[in-house]
């Protein structure tokens, strides 16, 4: 199986990294296409990939291609694009607001898994949703399956809809726990901890509050229940956070981000 990436970006190679490392390409390359021309001599001295920078050598052979751009630089890839590419190959886009009607209509291809990665996947640690036109076989979904888990977990969501409410908790959601801790890194400055000190209370904090959650049956509330006792000082900060409604705030931007990343895909269909 011939698989290519295009954008060597954050994500691209990541995702390429991820598939390269598992051993799934049974000692074929993994290929790599991207327009900059610095990458490629990065890359090629790298050697760890097939490196391309003319998609008429890497795209017409391909089985799976992963697109890995910008969305505003996908009209212009995707130009560049469709004189290359036949019915029987399989697009992946990590693309986020591109929704999989307008790439099979700029391409004029049938098979498109759509995803919404995040970016914990750069440690293995990522959590990718996606969703697939029917044209994509069940054999073939599993194996998009092995190839995204590459990179940390997935979940396959029925419609589009799932993808773009995924952006507002999976996708986006990185951003709202480093916003939590930047706000405790704040507060600890404050009481006069040093930045280093601050550092290590937050992270391992948090760390520690994840491998508790992880290592055990009980929800986020069942825990806040197990630390918090009444009058004492977590009842306090629990309390200041309901009076303030901070549970509604967060519930609120995650659907700021929902609603963005529809509004994003109406307007690159509209386009
Ligand atoms: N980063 C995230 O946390 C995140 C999360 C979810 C989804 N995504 C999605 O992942 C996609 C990639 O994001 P990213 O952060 O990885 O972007 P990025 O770092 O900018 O990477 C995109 C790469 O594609 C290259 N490129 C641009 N036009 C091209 C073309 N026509 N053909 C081939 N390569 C081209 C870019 O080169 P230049 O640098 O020269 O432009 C760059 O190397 C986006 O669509 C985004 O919506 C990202």
């Amino acid at each position: 199986m011939k698989i290519l990436v295009i954008g060597a970006g954050n994500m691209g190679l990541t995702y390429a990294e991820g598939i390269a490392k598992s051993a799934l390409l049974a000692n074929k390359k993994l290929k790599i296409y991207d327009t900059d021309p610095k990458k490629i001599e990065i890359l090629k001295e790298e050697g760890l990939f097939d490196v391309y920078s003319k998609l008429d050598d890497c795209l017409p052979t391909a089985d799976i291609v992963f697109l890995a751009v910008k969305p505003y630089h996908s009209d212009v890839l995707f130009q560049e694009m469709a004189p290359l590419i036949n019915q029987e190959q399989l697009f992946v886009s990590l693309m986020a607001g591109v929704n999989i009607k307008s790439i099979q209509n700029c391409l004029g291809v049938k098979k498109v898994v759509r995803t919404m990665p995040n970016l914990p996947a750069k440690v293995g640690k990522g959590v990718t949703s996606y969703t697939a036109s029917p044209q994509v076989s069940r054999v073939e979904l599993m194996s998009i399956r092995h190839f995204l888990d590459s990179t940390g977990t997935s979940i396959h969501v029925k419609t589009e809809n799932f993808i773009d409410a995924s952006t507002g908790i999976s996708g986006s959601g990185p951003a709202y726990v480093f916003y939590f801790m930047q706000s405790m890194l704040e507060a600890a400055l404050k009481m006069g901890f040093s930045e280093y000190d601050s550092k290590v209370l937050v992270s391992n904090t948090f760390e520690g509050a994840i491998e508790l959650f992880n290592q055990s049956n009980l929800s986020p509330e069942g825990w806040i229940n197990r630390v918090a006792s009444k009058g004492g000082t977590t009842q306090a900060a629990i309390d200041s956070m309901d009076d303030n409604n901070v549970k509604q705030l967060i519930q609120d931007a995650a659907y700021a981000a929902f609603d963005r990343a529809v509004e994003l895909g109406k307007e690159n269909e509209n386009e």
